[in-house]
């Protein structure tokens, strides 16, 4: 099997690397090797390469920067994607794409299932959700998972971030009304590979049989500030913290230029409904991920 890796270098697709080569022969593709804005580069590269499987863990990513640069979003996580799904239907090649809890308004009052409306507050989120109804509309064999709160241990990101305020204030106040599945690139890629590598016999066929958005983030709910208190409970060097108290705040302290779903948790059931699979608790996940 060939599969192309689109954002090689991203938290999920540095993983994918780990994981996809137990399918098949793995070209994985980084944005100097292939830049998602230039839709002529992605249409010659899938049609000189014809990949059997397409997992596309590239986007644009930066919320906030997200509300400026509308139109490279857009073309990063709406046009590009449509047209990878276009080019996986004539290749009969299957393709796995990720979205984003960020979907939803965060007014529902539970656990979000695929059947909600999306009704996103944010340019990110509206980008994302253009790229789901282009791919729904042009692809056939398809997965779209929908993930929340990503984080590995490499890059900047909120495990990092908390990290690094730990050692260098002491009293670190973080959100505690934006809730949402912190969710580990390690087991996210691995349950990804796993499902495909089960399905391996006939794949185009079953993922067409299957296809669809399913939600697919780390179990149960947590605040950023009661990820937080974890992430520095689980810290590796515990002695480099200067922090002595985490205080709870509210989103309106920390004003930013997007604006976040407050609630955002992902009910995660279909998809282990469908392929008897799900990602284990977040706590234990972060804990495993911050010993490794
Ligand atoms: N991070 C989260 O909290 C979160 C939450 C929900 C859903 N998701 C979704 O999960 C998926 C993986 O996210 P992630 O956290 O792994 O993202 P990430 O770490 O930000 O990685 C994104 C990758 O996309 C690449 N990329 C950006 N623009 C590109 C372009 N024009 N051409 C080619 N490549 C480009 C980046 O390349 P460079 O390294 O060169 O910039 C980077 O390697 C995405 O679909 C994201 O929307 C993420």
């Amino acid at each position: 099997m060939k599969i192309v890796l689109f954002g090689k270098n991203g938290q999920l697709g540095w993983e994918f690397q780990r994981t996809l080569p137990i399918l098949g022969e793995v070209i994985a593709l980084d944005r100097r090797e292939v830049d998602l804005c230039d839709l002529h580069a992605v249409e010659r590269t899938l049609s000189e390469l014809r990949p059997d499987l397409i997992v596309n863990a590239s986007a644009y990513t930066d919320v906030d920067l997200a509300e400026k640069e509308t139109d490279l979003s857009m073309k990063i996580n709406a046009l590009a994607p449509g047209l990878i799904a276009e080019m996986s239907r004539k290749l009969r090649a299957v393709l796995i794409h990720y979205s984003t809890d960020y979907v939803f308004d965060g007014s529902k009052n539970g656990l979000y299932t695929e059947r909600d409306t999306a009704t996103p507050l944010n340019m990110y989120g509206k980008s994302k959700l253009a790229g789901e109804e282009n791919i729904d509309q042009a692809g056939d064999s398809y997965l779209i998972l929908r993930t929340s709160w990503v984080y590995s241990l490499r890059g900047n990101n909120f495990v990092n971030k908390v990290l690094g305020w730990s050692r260098q204030t002491k009293t670190l106040k973080v959100v505690s009304d934006q809730v949402s599945g912190p969710t580990w690139a390690r087991p996210l890629a691995e349950i990804t590979s796993f499902v495909l590598a089960q399905n391996k016999k006939a794949l185009y066929e079953s993922m067409r049989e299957r296809h669809g958005i399913y939600h697919l983030a780390g179990s149960g709910s947590a605040s950023r500030y009661e990820w937080a208190k974890q992430i520095l409970a689980n810290d590796p060097e515990p002695s480099k913290q200067i922090v002595q108290t985490i205080e709870p705040a509210r989103s309106e302290d920390f004003p930013t230029p997007a604006v976040r779903p407050l609630f955002s948790a992902l009910d995660c059931s279909h998809f282990e409904a469908t392929f008897g699979l799900k990602l284990p608790p977040w706590d234990q996940t972060l804990k495993l991920a911050m010993s490794s």
